[in-house]
């Protein structure tokens, strides 16, 4: 690929074969790293800030993309960044942070796939409804939602709840 122009490479460190099972085999990086000259960048189980430096400095990749690990949690790829960048942890987001970043989600998956968007982003607001009191609830009235204004009520309401 390099040879054809590639100008950087993602690595997903698993075969075919393996599915999602076991951990993603970051020395397999490292070797693709060591024959490149342009950017690699490692991908599989970066879950944390904690991950991501592990995995830079055990494959020598110029960078790392998150997948599962934003699910309900984008804010991932900007405490890495934070930390690369400072050497210092950004604060964590709180639940009412985390439930207005959900409400955003919905409305854009809404504007940009319709319908479609509404049943995606059942899941994805289940996943955004984590560690705080009630939580459990909204995710049960999240994962049936028909409209964006049925998910933005129920989430309101819970903020609300979170701020009494
Ligand atoms: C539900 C799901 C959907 C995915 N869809 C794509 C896709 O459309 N294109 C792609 O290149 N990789 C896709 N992937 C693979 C991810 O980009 C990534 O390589 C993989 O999940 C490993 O990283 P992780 O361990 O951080 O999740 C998908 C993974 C999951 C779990």
């Amino acid at each position: 690929m390099q040879d054809a122009g590639a100008q950087m490479i993602t690595v997903h460190a698993r075969t075919r074969a393996q599915g999602y099972q076991g951990p993603a085999r970051w020395e397999w990086i490292a070797r693709v790293k060591k024959k490149l000259s342009i950017p690699v960048i490692a991908n599989g189980d970066i879950v944390s800030v904690e991950s991501a430096l592990q995995c830079l400095v055990e494959t020598g990749a110029d960078g790392v993309m998150c997948s599962r690990g934003t699910l309900g949690y984008p804010f991932l790829v900007g405490e890495i960044d934070y930390f690369l960048k400072t050497g210092q942890h950004k604060p964590l987001p709180t639940p009412i942070q985390r439930l207005e970043c959900a409400k955003e989600h919905l409305q854009a998956l809404y504007d940009y796939k319709g319908d479609r968007g509404i049943q995606q982003a059942r899941k994805h607001m289940t996943w955004y409804a984590k560690e705080f009191s009630g939580a459990a609830d909204l995710r049960n009235q999240l994962c049936a939602i028909a409209t964006v204004q049925e998910g933005m009520d129920y989430i309101d309401r819970a903020i609300d709840g979170i701020s009494l």
